[in-house]
């Protein structure tokens, strides 16, 4: 037949309404990590950024995490739980293959029937997820849409691996994402390199980690920092850019970087790369907080909110890149 279909129409524009995060309460030092490999405070410290991380407990499961972080992003943008009509769950630590987490958090929240799945983008999590949820409330299939980006990395980390055992944590951060009448969210600039997708990957699959000779062996995760660090600087300043020529904003417009929380030498490369002016206020939340990964964006611009360093209306530059190598970049209006 050839009958014409109705697509979706939606809002004129969507923005991020609110934030939330969750930093579980343990507080682990570089002391505490160099109990297992061979290295010292002043090293991690220096080729970082990192102080302290934290690392989740029993209870501090990913789904708990995410429904305190959620609930407050939800307090925070005045939006009630039956109205959210999508949420999306990034993450690489839920352990469970199915079904998909976002179902059961979308229930405890209250968010019934709400369209719900989990998205496996690292972390570029955060922005692929906020991507998605832009187009959604624009193309109408959902009103407002919850992302979180939410890690247990402690779980998947061998913390007797000197290469990744200081820099992995725990957290989660979210995001509600509504309709408005001016653009809140630009254009999302974001790829894959999947040629490279051996520098950070598990090490194994789960079968082969049942299936080991000598017993089964938990499948951590490997990183070869130094190629990921070189493509990070050079490769995520041009994504950054793009980012900001793609919604119209130069530097000199903009009032806070707030790049995935990877290395603070990173962050700094990247500072230096696009050449941003000093009045732009830059997250650095790593030295707190460790590499949440997914969590990492939402949880810096929720420490810059509550210690009074972003205002509602402020132009921001987020940008998430890891695993995969995927990587996602769009500039945002703080709400
Ligand atoms: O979040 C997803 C994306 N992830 C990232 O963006 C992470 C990117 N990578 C990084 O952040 C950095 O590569 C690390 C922080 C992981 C490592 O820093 P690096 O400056 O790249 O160190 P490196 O691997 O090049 O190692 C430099 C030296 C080596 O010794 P030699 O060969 O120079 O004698 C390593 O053996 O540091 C040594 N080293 C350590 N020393 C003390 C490596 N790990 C350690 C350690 N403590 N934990």
């Amino acid at each position: 037949m050839s009958v014409p279909i109705k697509s979706g129409t939606g809002a004129a524009y969507a923005r991020i309404l609110g934030f939330g995060g969750y930093r579980p309460a343990r507080v682990v030092t570089n002391e505490e990590i160099i109990q297992n490999i061979d290295s010292s405070d002043e090293w991690i410290q220096a080729r970082s950024g990192i102080v302290t991380r934290r690392w989740a407990n029993a209870e501090e499961t990913v789904q708990a995490m995410s429904v305190a972080a959620a609930g407050k992003a939800l307090a925070n943008a005045g939006i009630q739980a039956d109205q959210v009509g999508a949420v999306i769950v990034s993450t690489v630590s839920h352990l469970y293959q199915t079904p998909a987490i976002a179902t059961v958090i979308a229930d405890e929240l209250g968010a019934k029937g709400a369209a719900a799945f989990d998205i496996s983008a690292a972390c570029a999590g955060f922005c692929y997820g906020v991507g998605l949820a832009d187009g959604m409330v624009r193309t109408g299939s959902a009103e407002h849409v919850v992302v979180i980006g939410v890690e247990r990395l402690s779980d998947l980390t061998d913390h007797h691996d000197r290469s990744t055992a200081f820099i992995f944590a725990d957290g989660a951060g979210a995001a509600v994402v509504g309709p408005s009448d001016t653009p809140g969210i630009g254009p999302v600039v974001w790829g894959s390199d999947g040629s490279q997708a051996r520098l950070i990957t598990q090490q194994e699959s789960w079968h082969q980690a049942f299936h080991t000779e000598g017993g089964a062996q938990w499948p951590h995760l490997r990183m070869e920092g130094n190629p990921v660090f070189r493509w990070a600087v050079w490769e995520m300043a041009r994504v950054a850019q793009q980012a900001l020529d793609a919604a119209g904003v130069s530097t000199d417009d903009l009032d806070a970087f707030i790049p995935h929380q990877a290395n603070m030498r990173i962050t700094d490369a990247m500072v230096k790369a696009l050449k941003l002016p000093a009045h732009v206020r830059v997250a650095r939340d790593i030295a707190q907080q460790g590499n949440t990964s997914a969590a990492s964006i939402p949880l810096a611009i929720e420490r810059m909110q509550e210690s009074g360093e972003l205002k509602s209306g402020e132009t921001a530059l987020i940008i998430g890149f890891g695993a995969g190598l995927a990587y996602a970049a769009q500039v945002i209006k703080l709400p």
